[in-house]
């Protein structure tokens, strides 16, 4: 099979710039063109949440989708991205014409028949494969994360004439997020009772759609290579580590990249002035604007450090709040963008009430605003407890605002520490620091305000950080590769 007629469908609940609630959506919006960029028919499969359904106004009925899990039934869709990459969508109101987030209402509170609606993903997506809904056929199904975990399960259970209709990738972009219903939930998806079993989607008498996903595909890939190695142990492996152990031999870490038409200083709308790493004088006029817009205190020299990002458990932003103090008797500002935990959110506002001028605090999700925070901030701060890659780290460096992050997973992968070495060789691109500790985050914020305190030096890791390229097209053709390696298998 040449690669040119390589039909792959990506599978997943979000797609920029669709609908987005974290970097799962910045990679399916933006891999499959880099794949097609490179010759493969590369296509996407999404559910019809409102937000996509009203994003694709054009959308033509392609298939009738017929009752089952629970739902009337609907239509299957097809439309196209606005970057030309076709895009088919379940249209089955009963499951997911429904106000809150994909995932949960609300009030947050996950929807109670999750496992069924997320059965329409991995059920279509197989469908697809086997002819049965309209012309188009994958040779590769490439299932993201938990939501379209039961996509290599159909494959694997719906054999034609002995074979799987398509071979199939399932990628973990966070492993921490599993999918794990009822057993009871399980009669209803159709599968074998076999399936229902150790080596199969049973996760300590329950059913996970993640589990699902690793038992059945071809491939398993994660999103950074460092990712890939520590989830096989217990510490990062979510009490999948045996499983991934166990499949160890398909399991490999592809990089993510960044979307450099989406995130390019140089040109983004989203920014009030412009820049790049030769041309680096409209990042002041961005930190001004951004200072102005909230509230913080105008002042050129005050160094600013941004957060983008959940206020999740993962994102260790705990770190941020214990060493805010310190942080800001150096002279520094913060600026949060963040959503989630009720806690954090409460922590980082009364640190912008106790420093008024000096923190602003924005909740919601807002992505003009995250663009001008790394426009405008000199660090971004990722302190994570865990990270499978990471994406806010190369979209700082791009914008001229340093990473300080934690060394684990694809941050370990992607920010080179401002060591004394490094900053000789002319390697460094941020501030990394080992241990979940606050003293560790204490000293790499100290580290920043040391270089900052040379401006030339400063200026010479900024310019290297923004010419590096993390672009999609190397990833895109990893998968490449591996689909390849698949469809002549
Ligand atoms: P994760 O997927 O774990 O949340 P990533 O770094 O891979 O982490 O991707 C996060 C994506 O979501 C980035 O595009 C980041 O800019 C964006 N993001 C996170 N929080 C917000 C927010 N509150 N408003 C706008 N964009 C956000
Ligand atoms: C997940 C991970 C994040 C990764 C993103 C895209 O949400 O938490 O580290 O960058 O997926 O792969």
């Amino acid at each position: 099979m040449s690669q040119s007629s390589l039909r792959v469908l990506h599978v997943a609940a979000e797609c920029h710039p669709l609908l987005k609630t974290g970097g799962l959506a910045d990679v399916v919006g933006a891999l499959p063109h880099a794949q097609r960029l490179l010759g493969a028919d590369a296509r996407i499969l999404l559910p019809g949440f409102p937000a996509i359904r009203q994003g694709l106004p054009d959308a033509q009925s392609v298939a009738a989708l017929l009752p089952r899990f629970g739902s009337a039934g609907g239509k299957l869709l097809a439309s196209t991205l606005p970057d030309g990459t076709p895009v088919y969508v379940i249209d089955v109101p009963e499951a997911f014409d429904r106000s809150g987030n994909p995932y949960a209402d609300a009030a947050g509170q996950p929807y109670a028949d999750n496992a069924r609606r997320f059965a329409w993903l991995g059920w279509v997506a197989a469908q697809m494969a086997q002819g049965e809904l309209g012309p188009w056929q994958p040779a590769i199904v490439h299932a993201h994360d938990w939501h379209a975990g039961l996509a290599p399960a159909y494959l694997a259970h719906t054999p034609i004439k002995g074979k799987r209709a398509a071979g199939s990738v399932f990628t973990i972009h966070n492993l921490a997020y599993q999918g794990v219903f009822p057993a009871s939930e399980f009669a209803a998806l159709g599968l074998p009772p076999a399936s229902f079993h150790l080596e199969g989607l049973e996760f300590y008498g329950q059913i996970s759609l993640i589990k699902a996903g690793l038992a059945y595909c071809d491939r398993i890939t994660t999103v950074s290579p460092s990712y890939a190695r520590e989830i096989l142990h217990a510490e990062h492996g979510c009490g999948l580590d045996g499983l991934l152990r166990k499949r160890e031999a398909v399991l490999s870490g592809i990089l993510n990249g960044v979307d450099e038409t989406q995130w390019d200083p140089a040109h983004d709308p989203c920014l009030p002035a412009h820049f790049d790493a030769a041309h680096p004088a409209g990042k002041a006029r961005c930190k001004a604007a951004l200072q102005e817009s909230l509230g913080l205190t105008v002042d050129a020299d005050a160094l600013l450090f941004g957060v983008v990002s959940r206020l999740t458990e993962q994102k260790g932003l705990t770190l941020v709040l214990g060493g805010a103090d310190k942080l800001l008797q150096q002279g520094g500002q913060l600026v949060v963008l963040g959503n989630g935990e009720p806690t954090l959110e409460a922590g980082f506002l009364a640190l912008a009430a106790q420093y008024p001028g000096r923190v602003a605090l924005c909740t919601g999700f807002d992505e003009v605003l995250s663009h001008r925070i790394f426009a405008g901030c000199e660090v971004v701060l990722i302190p994570s407890r865990f990270e499978p890659c990471g994406l806010t780290q190369m979209y700082g460096m791009r914008y001229g605002a340093l990473p300080l992050v934690r060394r684990t997973g694809g941050l370990a992968d992607t920010v080179v520490d401002c060591s004394i070495e490094n900053l000789a060789d002319e390697t460094a691109s941020g501030f990394v620091f080992e241990r979940f500790e606050q003293a560790d985050f204490d000293a790499a914020v100290r580290r920043a305000y040391t270089l900052h305190a040379t401006p030339a030096r400063w200026r010479a890791v900024r310019r290297h950080a923004m010419n590096l390229h993390f672009g999609w097209s190397g990833p895109a053709g990893r998968y490449l590769a591996l689909y390849q390696y698949l469809a002549t298998a």
